[in-house]
């Protein structure tokens, strides 16, 4: 696997490895299976796979936890490999943003308020533009999401399609632990005994997913009823932000059709913020 920390580095690489398709992961690591079966599709599906480690300070709000954001380095190296990982992409602050910017993007309001966006203003913004410039930078064929974070994703695919960038992206379903728990670098903030409980969110989204299947119109407040008393049962510890239903394109919806439904949450339990979702 090559390390690569400029872009003038990865210029060469390219001229150097004539390539049909590059399939790009790109990540902030502490990385996990999560991030590997995006990594493998990747591999599956392309020439070569490059996977870039950034923790990018733009989309962290300042009460947020960049400063603190897990970091393992090494450990992120060892699985790569394993995985046969052609380039890591490994940028530091002095590449990613060399000066302040002067342009942005702007994130359409209602797709900001909605879901995580309404919570952490700011963040899709800075998503938008950290992904923007990579995409300049590694030129991938396809690149890969995962699921879990769906606004994300469905924030990239618009990227895509309003900039006219010619990049293929493919969405990974959500990769779980034994007890349903989703994946995430941010569950290594848990407490032990936060992390006995953290599973509730996925159990509490699976009641909900019942009632929605069930009931004729959806009603908002039930389903924060149910999703939040669930939780509430289980530990004080749980405050839920939001718990919201749309369809799989964000759109408000009140009743039930099969494969169109998107239920997302963020949870606080204790000082540690962790989002799901169901797409059925
Ligand atoms: P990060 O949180 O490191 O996630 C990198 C990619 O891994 C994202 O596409 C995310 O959706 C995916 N992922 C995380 N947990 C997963 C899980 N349990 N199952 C499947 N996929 C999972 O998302 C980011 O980084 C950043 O916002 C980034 C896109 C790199 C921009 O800075």
């Amino acid at each position: 696997m090559l390390i690569i920390k400029s872009i003038d580095s990865y210029k060469e690489f390219l001229i150097n490895h004539k390539c049909k398709s590059i399939g790009f992961v790109p990540t902030m690591g502490y990385l996990h299976e999560g991030h590997i079966s995006l990594v493998r599709r990747s591999k599956a599906e392309n020439d070569i796979t490059v996977v870039s480690i950034y923790v990018n300070p733009l989309q962290f709000g300042p009460k947020e936890d960049f400063a603190k954001y897990p970091r393992n380095l090494a450990f992120d190296q060892i699985l790569l490999e394993k995985e046969k990982v052609d380039v890591l992409f490994l940028p530091d602050d002095i590449v990613m943003y060399p000066s302040p910017m002067v342009l942005g993007i702007s994130v359409e309001k209602d797709f900001a308020s909605k879901l995580c966006g309404k919570n952490r203003p700011d963040h899709f913004q800075g998503v938008a533009v950290v992904v923007l410039k990579l995409f300049n930078i590694i030129f991938p064929t396809t690149t890969y999401f995962g699921l879990k974070d769906y606004q994300q994703f469905m924030l990239i695919k618009r990227l895509i399609r309003d900039f006219n960038l010619d990049i293929n992206i493919t969405g990974i379903d959500t990769v779980r632990e034994d007890d349903g728990l989703a994946k995430s670098s941010r569950n290594s903030y848990l407490l032990a005994e936060e992390r006995m409980i953290a599973s509730s969110i996925y159990k509490a989204l699976i009641l909900v997913h019942e009632y929605i299947k069930t009931t004729p119109l959806i009603d908002s407040h039930e389903v924060d009823k149910l999703f939040s008393s669930y939780l509430r049962k289980i530990s004080p510890k749980f405050k839920v932000q939001y718990i919201e239903v749309y369809n799989r394109d964000l759109l408000p919806i009140d009743k039930y059709i099969e494969g169109q439904m998107f239920l997302g949450t963020a949870v606080f339990l204790g000082n540690v913020r962790l989002i799901d979702n169901l797409i059925f």
